[in-house]
């Protein structure tokens, strides 16, 4: 079930060959793109390997999973400047066809509506990459999102904040809301790549594995995706039975 790499820097290596046999073999594909600290190796990666083969990104549309509310797209820690800092800004990416949720939406229920919509209006998503928070949070879906969810906007739970709060000035300053991609679009996507590395997501990988598919355990969803790869490194994987785990070395 889990495929277990020796480092981060080796799954940064397989996911983006992946990203890059996509793109070359459907230069106009959809992804569907995360934010966080998993990631980080994941882009850097993608944009060393892309520049070197001189791919062609400039046809791809892309959606990304969410984006605090009440911070601007130039706020330093929106996902929004995020992703032009770690992807966007270093390859020739349409900007147009690069979708986040807005942070400052005039309307926001209308402005969740047309997200999921314009999703669907692209095609759907054809590879979602997706990491997973120390609840088992996939996007900002914390527990208990119902499974039929598209996008909306999420309370975030307290462990969420604090866990993210290593990016901001105090604890004051980390938004309380946020909109998300709903877990219906994020199971319509033809292919998922879930990404958890680290030893604090240890324990969360093994709740997942012992979770049935349950919207308490938001990342459990995925066991049921025809197309799901769960991918994770040696330490996110040090409280697995060796039996669900294949490991790649
Ligand atoms: C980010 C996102 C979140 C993160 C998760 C893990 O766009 O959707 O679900 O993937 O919180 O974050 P890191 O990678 O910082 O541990």
């Amino acid at each position: 079930m889990f495929l277990v790499f020796q480092e981060p820097q080796a799954i940064a290596q397989y996911v983006s060959e992946r990203l890059v046999n996509l793109i070359k073999s459907k230069p106009h594909a959809v992804l569907g793109l995360a934010t966080g600290s998993t990631m980080e190796p994941v882009y850097q990666q993608f944009c060393a390997d892309a520049k070197e083969q001189g791919l062609d990104v400039s046809q791809l549309t892309s959606f990304n999973l969410d984006e605090y509310i009440g911070l601007s797209y130039e706020h330093p820690q929106s996902y929004h400047y995020y992703m032009n800092h770690y992807l966007f800004d270093h390859l020739s990416f349409a900007k147009q066809k690069t979708f986040l949720p807005d942070g400052l939406p005039e309307n926001v229920e209308a402005h969740c509506q047309q997200y999921s919509q314009k999703i669907a209006d692209y095609g759907g998503i054809d590879l979602q990459l997706l990491g997973v928070g120390s609840n088992g949070h996939i996007g900002f879906n914390e527990p208990g999102t119902p499974f039929n969810s598209r996008t909306h906007v999420v309370a975030l739970c307290e462990n969420t904040r604090i866990d993210n709060g290593r990016f901001f000035e105090s604890m004051d300053e980390v938004p309380a809301h946020a909109i998300t991609m709903g877990m219906q679009d994020i199971a319509e996507a033809k292919q998922i790549v879930f990404i958890a590395t680290g030893d604090k997501k240890a324990q969360v990988m093994l709740d997942l594995y012992e979770s049935e598919v349950d919207e308490q355990m938001p990342a459990s969803m995925l066991k049921d995706h025809p197309n799901a790869l769960f991918i994770i490194d040696k330490k996110a994987a040090a409280l697995l039975p060796a039996a669900a785990c294949e490991f790649i070395d």
